[in-house]
């Protein structure tokens, strides 16, 4: 190679490409903060909706909504039609019952602040710990009684392996039922 040419990618390029690989990690790793480590964290939401009235008072079972929790990663969000299940009658003289019956009409789904999120270089996969009876409040606490669902508990790795290496001492309801979870890197590390 010519010699000139690299000599400017060593001194020049290269700096340059390392330095803006290490301002973008930074970015992203501090703007996703709240969520990886956000105990408290309890972002205000486009529609009031309360899980203490749903869940708890009218006691909508959790998967009626989160329909994913028992067959894979993610738990999801209901759509916007699956509250007018109830909503087309339900409420109408609201001023939020009416606002979210234009998102339904017009097709605008509603962005919902996530809460609650891992990385995606780690695995996590609802279906693995709800299918061997770990109850949700053990993750998320007593949703039920929120009317504004907040972080309750901590999603770092060490969060992830304290329950990983004795489940039995957070879950004593479980005992016998369930295994340790895996602590080898591969198993959250594909
Ligand atoms: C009528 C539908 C409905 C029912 C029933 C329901 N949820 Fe939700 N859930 C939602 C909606 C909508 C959101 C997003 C808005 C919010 O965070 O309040 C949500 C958000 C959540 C979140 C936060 C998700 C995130 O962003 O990380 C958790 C955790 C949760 N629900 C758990 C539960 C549990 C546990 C139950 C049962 C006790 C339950 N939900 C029952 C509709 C429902
Ligand atoms: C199974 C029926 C049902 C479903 C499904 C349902 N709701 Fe409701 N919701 C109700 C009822 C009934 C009330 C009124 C309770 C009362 O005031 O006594 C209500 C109240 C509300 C209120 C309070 C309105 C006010 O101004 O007082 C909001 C906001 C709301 N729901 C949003 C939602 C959203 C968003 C969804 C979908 C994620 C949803 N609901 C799904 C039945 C339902
Ligand atoms: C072993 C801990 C654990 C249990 C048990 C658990 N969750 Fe989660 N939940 C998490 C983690 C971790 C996330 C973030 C996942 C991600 O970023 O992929 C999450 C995210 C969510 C979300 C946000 C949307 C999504 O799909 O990622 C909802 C909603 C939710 N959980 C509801 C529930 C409900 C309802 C139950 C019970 C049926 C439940 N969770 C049981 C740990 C748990
Ligand atoms: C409340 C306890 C608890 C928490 C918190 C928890 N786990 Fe688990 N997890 C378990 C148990 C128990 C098992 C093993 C269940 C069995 O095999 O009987 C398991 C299994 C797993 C598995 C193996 C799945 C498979 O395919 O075999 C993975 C991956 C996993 N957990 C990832 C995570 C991650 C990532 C987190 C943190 C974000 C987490 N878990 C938090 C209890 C927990
Ligand atoms: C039970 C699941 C689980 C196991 C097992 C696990 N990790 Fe992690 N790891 C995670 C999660 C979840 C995160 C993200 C933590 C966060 O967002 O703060 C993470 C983050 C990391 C990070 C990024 C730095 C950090 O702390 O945020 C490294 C590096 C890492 N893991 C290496 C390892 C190695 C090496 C092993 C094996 C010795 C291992 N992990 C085993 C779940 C796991």
């Amino acid at each position: 190679m010519d010699k000139s040419l690299l000599d400017h990618i060593l001194r020049i390029r290269l700096p340059v490409t390392i330095f803006v690989i290490i301002v973008a990690f930074t970015i992203t790793y501090f703007a996703s903060r709240a969520e990886r480590d956000g105990i408290g964290y309890t972002p205000t939401q486009p529609i009031d909706f309360s899980h203490a009235l749903h869940a708890g008072e009218m006691q909508i079972d959790c998967q009626y909504c989160h329909t994913g929790v028992e067959k894979g990663r993610h738990a999801n969000i209901p759509s916007v039609s699956s509250c007018m299940n109830c909503h087309a009658i339900a409420k109408r003289d609201s001023p939020q019952i009416q606002r979210l019956t234009r998102h339904y009409e017009e097709g605008i789904p509603l962005e919902w602040e996530r809460i609650h999120r891992v990385p995606d270089f780690a695995y996590f996969s609802h279906s693995v710990h709800v299918n061997k009876g770990i109850d949700c409040a053990n993750c998320h606490g007593n949703v039920e009684q929120m009317d504004k669902v907040g972080q309750v508990q901590s999603f770092t790795m060490g969060a992830c392996l304290d329950c990983h290496r004795e489940p039995h001492k957070q879950m004593p309801e479980l005992a016998g039922l369930i295994q340790k979870g895996p602590e080898d890197c591969a198993a959250c590390h594909r």
